[in-house]
This record gives structure tokens, sequence and C-alpha cells, in this order.
């Protein structure tokens, strides 16, 4: 009995302080910023299409092709953390990229598939 009225509470809580992390969130400037296709793209070719080739498929030798697994089927959080901390071989772009640059660059890689 004490213990359902308990679990009602916290789940209360947590529905609260969910509400307020969405409520700070939208109000973050960063969440205004409108990622920048053309930018995304001239960071790939700069910083990725070295591996993953021009076009992602890893078409040049060795190259590794980004949808393999489940590359790009993950959400853009999902992406922004796996290209800042990095993934077995693929370096963390962490201190290399700014946040701005990541979703530009995931912004390129929507189009590529
Ligand atoms: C030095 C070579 C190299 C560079 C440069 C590189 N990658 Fe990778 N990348 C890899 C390798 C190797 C893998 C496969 C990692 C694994 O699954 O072990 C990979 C995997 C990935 C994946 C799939 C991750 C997954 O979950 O399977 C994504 C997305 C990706 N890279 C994005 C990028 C982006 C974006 C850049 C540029 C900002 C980049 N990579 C630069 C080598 C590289």
């Amino acid at each position: 009995m004490m213990f359902s009225g308990r679990l009602g509470i916290y789940a209360r809580i947590r529905g609260l302080a969910g509400a307020t992390a969405v409520l700070i969130w939208s109000c973050m400037p960063q969440s205004l910023y409108a990622a920048d296709v053309f930018s995304g793209s001239e960071i790939y070719l700069m910083e990725c299409s070295r591996c993953h080739g021009n076009q992602g498929r890893g078409d040049m030798a060795g190259g590794i092709d980004l949808s393999l697994g489940d590359g790009l089927r993950v959400s853009d959080e999902q992406l922004f953390r796996r290209i800042e901390n990095g993934k077995g071989g693929c370096p963390s772009f962490f201190g290399i990229l700014d946040e701005e640059q990541i979703q530009d660059v995931i912004a390129h890689l929507r189009t590529l598939y």
C-alpha cells in the first residue's frame, strides 16, 4: 500500500523534473541553431571523407561504409554523441569540432542516404 503510494510520488517528481528539463532546454539559445548543410559538407570533406569516402560509402580503399551496422539509423542525439566520443576506429572529434560544426556534419550525413 505504502509502497505503491511512494511510487506515485516518485513518478510525479520525475514527471515534474522532465517537464522542467524540457522547459529549460527549449529556452536555450543553442536549440535555435539551424544546422548549415553546406558548412557540414565542407567539414565532412576535411575531417571524415578520408576514411568514409566522399559519399559515406567507403568508396576509397579500406574506407568504411557509414550504412554498416546501425551506422546512421540512430537519432541525431546519438549520432552527435558518437561523433563527439568516437567509436572503435572512428576518432573522437571532441575539441576538434564544436557543437555547431557537429550539427552541420549531421545535417550533411542525412543527405547521404
Ligand atoms: C581515421 C578514420 C576515420 C575518420 C577520420 C572518421 N571515421 Fe567514422 N568511422 C571510422 C571507423 C573505423 C568506423 C567503424 C567503427 C566501429 O564500428 O568500430 C567508423 C564509424 C563511423 C560511424 C558509424 C558508427 C556506428 O555506430 O557504427 C559514423 C556515423 C561515423 N564513423 C561518422 C564519422 C564522421 C561524421 C566523421 C568526421 C567528422 C568520421 N566518422 C571520421 C573511421 C573514421
